[in-house]
């Protein structure tokens, strides 16, 4: 296993000579070098490094660089190739980089060329990475755990501490309270981010089905198995499984997967050979597991293998004060889908969420603006909006008319305002607990200002 912040090259070509060349200058540059010799050897090697670049020669007996281009980023999107050409081909070097390829050399290539061409290749790579990363903090973008609750703020500190870790996580939480969601924050933060996260429903199969599902088949194991099949743990390899409802896996299946756990091995159905599995497990439930476990219900050693490191995540009726933000970062992602943008929200329709008591926790209340968002036909969410047994929870006189909601909350939080301050003070105020005085300090600004600035964004009840 390669360490994270180790730069990796796959150099493939097929004459052995060129390739050692390679080796040396690149190893003398700091490079780990991974080489193959085809473009076949080369996909085989993806499923144990994990290259940050790649220099692939055009002219391959087999497979050629072009192909293996394509299959490269079929496997890993974003990976920057740079291919060899001979000297005098250029014409198929520009057809190349019309199809993705980051940058070529004529061959021989110059030794210094070619580092400066990877070193350009890697720092690209990073950089892309870096944005995305950056974007999706700032907005809560692809999965971002929204909300500035004590619970939250915790939940968002134990994905950075123990997302880049191997260990097995269980992700506790009643339905629809985001663990799906965490799930693949802890991926993102892995080392791991860029093989894939995939997952089962323990709940969605009956048994033998959920066994040749995770396990796999080869040919001929029952009728209808005409070819081998791969379980999720091998189609997870290098990347991570995650075992969703994992409290109602069948009784017969908790030994096998424990085994698999264990020995870090499968074995397919109908199979004699057991394999080899490389997955970090990730596992979620809205069971009390240790209440499964004290009935008999769930294998005690199992509860223990999955429970190394447990990531509980409050129900939204012991946090309303996520409300606001949850709301405003609903509404800009379902405005997104529906084409349709929502630009305040009347404190009555507000106040009735926050009497609610969301048994459908976060999943319950985008079901709840989706449906307001639907119905709505101004840019402005009234009482009238909401379903009858959530309406009825205050007075209609509460809400305002349009137009007279002084201080109505934008909805579109991210429209109206800056995204990256409001995230900094949700950030600040989660680190410090909720700790005015301590939050204000952090950011060096006077308690007044605090004050001003959560009221801006809605992150106060007043
Ligand atoms: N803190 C949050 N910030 C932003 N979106 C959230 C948050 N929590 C949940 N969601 C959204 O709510 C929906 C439900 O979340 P998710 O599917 O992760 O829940 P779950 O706990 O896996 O539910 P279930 O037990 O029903 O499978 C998703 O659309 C998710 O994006
Ligand atoms: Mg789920």
């Amino acid at each position: 296993m390669t360490r994270p912040d180790q730069r990796t090259v796959l150099v493939v070509d097929d004459e052995p000579a060129h390739r050692l060349m390679v080796r040396a200058v690149l190893e003398d540059a700091g490079w780990t070098v991974a080489d193959a010799a085809s473009g076949d050897k080369a996909l085989a090697l993806l499923g144990k490094v994990q290259p940050h670049v790649a220099l692939v020669d055009m002219k391959m007996p087999g497979m050629d660089g072009l192909t293996l281009l394509r299959e490269l980023h079929a496997r890993m999107p974003g990976l920057p190739v740079v291919l060899l050409t001979a000297f005098g081909s250029v014409g198929s070097a520009v057809d190349a980089m019309k199809q993705g390829a980051f940058d070529y050399l004529t061959k021989p290539a110059d030794n210094e060329e070619l580092k400066a061409v990877l070193e350009k290749s890697y720092e690209y790579r990073r950089l892309i990475e870096e944005n995305a990363r950056l974007r999706a903090e700032r907005t809560g973008e692809n999965g971002g755990i929204i909300g500035a609750s004590p619970g939250i703020a915790r939940v968002r500190e134990l994905i950075e501490q123990v997302g880049p870790s191997e260990a097995t996580v269980l992700i506790l939480g009643e339905s629809g309270t985001g663990k799906e969601l965490v799930a693949d924050g802890l991926h993102r933060a892995s080392a791991r981010s860029r093989k894939p996260l995939i997952k089962v429903n323990c709940a969605a199969l009956p048994a033998d089905l959920l066994e040749s599902e995770l396990f796999g088949y080869v040919k001929g194991a029952f009728t209808g198995a005409v070819k081998d099949k791969p379980g999720r743990f091998q189609l997870a390899a290098g990347g991570t499984l995650l075992l969703d409802e994992i409290g109602d896996i069948p009784a017969q299946l908790q030994a096998k997967l424990l085994r698999a756990l264990q020995e870090k091995t499968v074995e397919p159905l109908g199979g004699v050979k057991s394999v080899e599995t490389d997955v970090r497990i990730l596992a979620a439930t809205n069971r009390d597991l240790r209440a499964d476990v004290a009935a008999g219900r769930f294998r005690e050693d199992l509860f223990y293998r999955l429970a190394v490191l447990e990531i509980p995540i409050p129900p939204l009726r012991e946090r309303l004060e996520d409300l606001p933000l949850l709301t405003g970062h609903l509404l800009r992602k379902l405005g997104k889908k529906n084409h349709k943008e929502i630009r305040t929200v009347s404190p009555a329709f507000l106040e009735a969420l926050t009497r609610h008591t969301w048994p459908g926790n976060v999943r319950e209340l985008e079901n709840v603006l989706e449906r307001a968002l639907i119905l709505a036909r101004s840019d402005t969410f009234g009482l009238d909006l909401l379903p009858p047994q959530l309406a009825g929870l205050v007075s209609e006189q509460a809400d305002a008319a349009p137009g007279e909601t002084h201080n109505a909350l934008p909805a579109a939080l991210g429209h109206a305002m800056d995204d990256a301050e409001r995230e900094t003070l949700v950030r600040a105020l989660g680190t410090y607990a909720g700790h005015r005085e301590n939050t204000a300090d952090a950011l060096g600004i006077s308690r007044r200002t605090l004050q001003y600035k959560l009221k801006k964004y809605g992150l106060t009840k007043r």
